[in-house]
């Protein structure tokens, strides 16, 4: 029989993919988050609304389970995570020294923590024409942000738990993923969405300009969520117990996203720059030991994401406005 998971964050973005994955593994679930899933049902077997803060609720929520996918987090783009960090560091340190621990009183056997490219330090990120970041640039540690402390501090969590207790400990690095069911707006959009938004709102509005960000030459590199989602699965099916990347590694700047997205969207606009949180010059990451560990690299092309992404949010972006705008 297949084990008894939970999923924590479920009601969240990578969260209620998961569930949908594990659902066509085949293993029963349980969601857990403060909120259900605001674009979609949730696939889990049951579902617990739970604020993972609270002591009492993490032990609910691993309550005989044998996996956690823990995934609960306070988080967002650049426009959230750098203006929320006493919230951020209180909020995602409560839930996930209580989770971690909850699972190891529960018995839980494998536990898989989902950490962030933030952990780099931002010395090494100066450049847009960033070198991909290994797993071992951790250290010296300069995280960005109080979202990217917190992270490793979780991250050393697990490896001694895993050390001191035997729980099976897995730790993922996502590198900024998107896809459709992901937050679009309101402030916690991460730069594929928002920039998805503006031009979907540029072209029902017919206007001809969007505002980005900085200069938008900074670089990234965006991971589509269906890869995301086979890479948190077989990293927690493997023996591999350290930090591991799990993103794209083909990096791009924020003025080529814009151009590509007008492309699928079929929607000339002129980008017009303005202030904002930009927070490192460049990131990318290094594949190398992912390919190495899961002996897998991510299958779904920039373009093809970026291309289901976009209708998605054009959809939703009608459906929140059209009433408004006609
Ligand atoms: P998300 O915001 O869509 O999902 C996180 C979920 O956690 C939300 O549904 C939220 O309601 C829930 N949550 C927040 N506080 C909670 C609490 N007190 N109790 C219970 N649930 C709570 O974000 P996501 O993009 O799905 O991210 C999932 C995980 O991956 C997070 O840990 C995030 O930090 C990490 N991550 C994501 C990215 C990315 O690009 N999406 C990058 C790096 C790391
Ligand atoms: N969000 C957003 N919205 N970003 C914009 C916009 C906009 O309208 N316009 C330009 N950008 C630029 C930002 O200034 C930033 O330089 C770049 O796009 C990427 O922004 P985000 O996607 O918001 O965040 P990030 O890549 O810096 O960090 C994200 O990914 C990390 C993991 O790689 C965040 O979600 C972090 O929380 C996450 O850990």
């Amino acid at each position: 029989m297949k084990p008894f998971v939970v999923v924590t964050g479920a009601g969240g973005f990578i969260g209620n993919h998961l569930v949908t994955l594990l659902k066509e593994k085949g293993y029963q679930v349980r969601g857990v988050d403060i909120k259900f899933p605001e674009y979609s049902d949730s696939k889990a077997d049951e579902f617990l609304i739970l604020d993972l803060r609270i002591w009492e609720n993490c032990l609910k929520a691993t309550d005989g389970v044998d996996q956690v996918y823990a995934l609960a987090a306070d988080m967002g783009g650049m426009g959230y995570i750098t203006t929320h960090h006493a919230e951020i560091l209180y909020n995602n340190a409560l839930i996930n020294f209580h989770t971690l621990e909850a699972a190891r009183i529960n018995g839980v056997k494998r536990y898989l923590y989902t950490s962030s490219a933030c952990i780099y330090p931002e010395y090494l990120q100066t450049d847009a024409n960033v070198t991909p970041l290994k797993e071992e640039d951790a250290y010296p540690a300069a995280p960005q942000d109080a979202y990217g402390w917190e992270k490793l501090i979780s991250e050393r969590l697990c490896e001694h738990y895993r050390e001191d207790y035997g729980i099976e400990t897995r730790i993922a690095r996502f590198h900024n993923i998107f896809g459709p069911l992901g937050t679009w707006d309101e402030g916690r959009e991460k730069a594929p969405a928002a920039i998805c938004r503006k031009i979907s709102l540029a072209k029902l509005n017919q206007e001809s300009s969007i505002p980005v960000w900085g200069d938008g030459e900074q670089t990234r590199s965006f991971c589509y969520v269906d890869d995301c989602v086979t890479a948190i699965y077989e990293l927690m099916q493997s023996d591999y117990p350290h930090p591991l990347n799990i993103g794209q590694d083909r990096l791009i700047s924020i003025n080529q996203l814009v151009n590509m997205v007008s492309e699928i969207a079929n929607y000339e606009v002129i980008t017009h720059h303005i202030e904002g949180p930009q927070g490192v010059r460049g990131r990318n990451s290094d594949n190398t030991r992912l390919y190495e560990i899961l002996k897998w690299q991510p299958q779904i092309s920039l373009e093809e994401g970026l291309r289901r992404t976009y209708f998605w949010i054009e959809q939703e972006v009608r459906k929140k406005y059209a009433g408004v705008l006609s």
